[in-house]
């Protein structure tokens, strides 16, 4: 579906989406009175004020067809947020199919990035192995006068979004590590970045045997998957980012329940949401150097899976023991770690992965766990996210959890303690990024709304990588 600006209005559409952030608006001169009378006479009808997002809508017959007005406020413009906007915009044209033009009626109101991001979220659909497939669609255009870039940022990055939802809504049986490879090499030929894979020889010659571990009872072979963007060769500096590749995680020997396994297909969702921020970073063009590494692997069962009382070496030397196999995406991560700080030569990192379930307990699905050892770069960090629809907080990360690490045989131990566990994790994930500085984000909660929201449908969100984009843009 291809989002379109048009600067005629004509009558060729089924509905007519007009938004304002003004009580007092006027629509454009072309349309017929009686629509502006109508919307006037339910605005008067209001007792005060009306709440922000609200819908007022007028159907009104046209010859033989009948056409759907539909006016949305925005709420006083004075107190706008990014959030708000999408959320009135989202639910005032969610519902809507068919040719529909969109028409802002004021500055404030005209947010063309907003709208483009919003009809693509809506006309996401993963119906690849339904019978059926959806038919209709919010075939959207939007009317403005203004000149437009010839990029529009919001659409682009609402486009990559929907393949960051595909790849989590692809079934793990199909979506292998060698598959996550793949789709990786094909993202980077189409936006313009560099893909190499290591194979498990290679990761073990790299003493990456913490990962290996985790990935070795899998009938479906690891691989760590290398995303380069080179956008300027003035600097050497180079964003490293690092994605939890986990394509399944049955949670290993020490097997998870059956509830608890169902959505375990999106735990590579931390992967994805990394090579969404890789493919916005090279579509737009980034004059920075950004680095990307996925340790793919599935943490399965089987004769030869690796045992509660293992102990497994790292690459960074330190060594662990395995208290719990379902803790694996730390041992996967702290490897990816060592490899972008060392081989890569990673100036500053960025990780997502869906690592814990305590930080859905403490944060709910919304907002995604930021833990760093970095204050300054949280906030920048954070600061990026308020012109998204993306939730951060940061979350403790005082010394007193590395006890929970501790082991009477190991370096450390993976599981932490019964309580605190997305800190224990972070704390966990803190010990291997030597001096670098480092932002983590546990998106657990946030890489899929089971819930409908005010702004997501049932589905993987496909959120996160704007605002990790976002950072990278706005830095130095
Ligand atoms: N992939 C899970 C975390 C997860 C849980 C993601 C629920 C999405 C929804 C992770 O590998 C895991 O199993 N973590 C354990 C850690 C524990 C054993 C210390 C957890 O959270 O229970
Ligand atoms: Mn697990
Ligand atoms: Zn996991």
């Amino acid at each position: 579906m291809n989002f379109k600006c048009v600067k005629k209005l004509d009558k060729s559409y089924d509905s007519y989406v007009m938004l304002t952030s003004a009580v007092d608006f006027k629509l454009p001169d072309s349309f017929d009175e009686t629509v502006e009378k109508g919307f006037k006479e339910l605005m008067k009808n209001e007792k005060s004020t009306p709440e922000k997002s609200k819908k007022f809508e007028l159907n009104i017959l046209d010859g033989d067809k009948v056409k759907n007005f539909s006016l949305i406020y925005l709420g006083d413009a004075e107190k706008f947020d990014a959030k708000n906007i999408r959320e009135a915009i989202y639910s005032g044209i969610k519902d809507i199919t068919g040719k529909t033009l969109i028409i802002p009626l004021d500055e404030k109101a005209d947010n063309i990035d907003a709208v483009a991001e919003i009809v693509e979220n809506i006309n996401y659909t993963y119906d690849k192995y339904l019978t059926e497939k959806k038919e209709k669609f919010l075939e959207a255009a939007y009317f403005t006068k203004k000149k437009l870039p010839e990029t529009i940022e919001g659409y682009e990055l609402a486009k990559i979004s929907n393949i960051v939802k595909d790849l989590i809504n692809e079934q793990a049986e199909v979506m292998t590590p060698k598959e996550l490879a793949h789709q990786a090499e094909k993202l980077g030929k189409k936006f313009g970045f560099e893909v190499e894979i290591l194979d498990e020889k290679q990761a073990h010659k790299l003493g990456m045997d913490s990962y290996l571990s985790v990935a070795r009872s899998a009938h479906h072979r690891p691989c760590v998957i290398v995303m380069r963007y080179k956008g300027n060769a003035k600097t050497e500096y180079t964003y490293g980012l690092v994605g939890k590749g986990l394509t399944y995680d049955t949670g290993g020997l020490s097997l998870k329940s059956s509830a608890g396994m169902m959505g375990m297909k999106e735990d590579m969702g931390g992967a994805a949401t990394m090579i969404g921020a890789m493919c916005s970073i090279a579509a737009m063009k980034l004059d920075k150097n950004v680095t990307c590494v996925v340790a793919a692997c599935e943490n399965s069962i089987g004769p030869n899976a690796y045992r509660p009382g293992d102990i497994v070496k790292t690459m960074n030397g330190k060594t662990v023991e395995v208290t719990n196999t379902d803790a694996e995406g730390r041992l996967t991560l702290v490897d990816a770690l060592t490899y972008i700080i060392r081989e890569e030569k990673a100036d500053e990192i960025i990780d997502a992965a869906t690592l814990t379930g305590a930080v859905i307990a403490a944060l709910g699905e919304n907002i995604t766990g930021l833990f760093t050892n970095n204050n300054e770069m949280a906030q920048k960090f954070i600061a990026a996210s308020e012109n998204w629809h993306e939730y951060f907080w940061q979350m403790p990360m005082y010394d007193f959890f590395k006890k929970n690490l501790k082991s009477e045989v190991a370096d450390l131990q993976n599981t932490g303690a019964k309580y605190g566990g997305a800190v224990n994790a972070a704390k966990f994930l803190e010990q291997f990024v030597e001096d670098k500085k480092w932002i983590h984000l546990d998106i657990a909660g946030t890489v899929f709304a089971h819930t409908p929201t005010s702004y997501y449908k049932f589905g993987p969100t496909g959120e996160v990588f704007r605002t990790i984009y976002t950072y990278i843009k706005n830095n130095k």
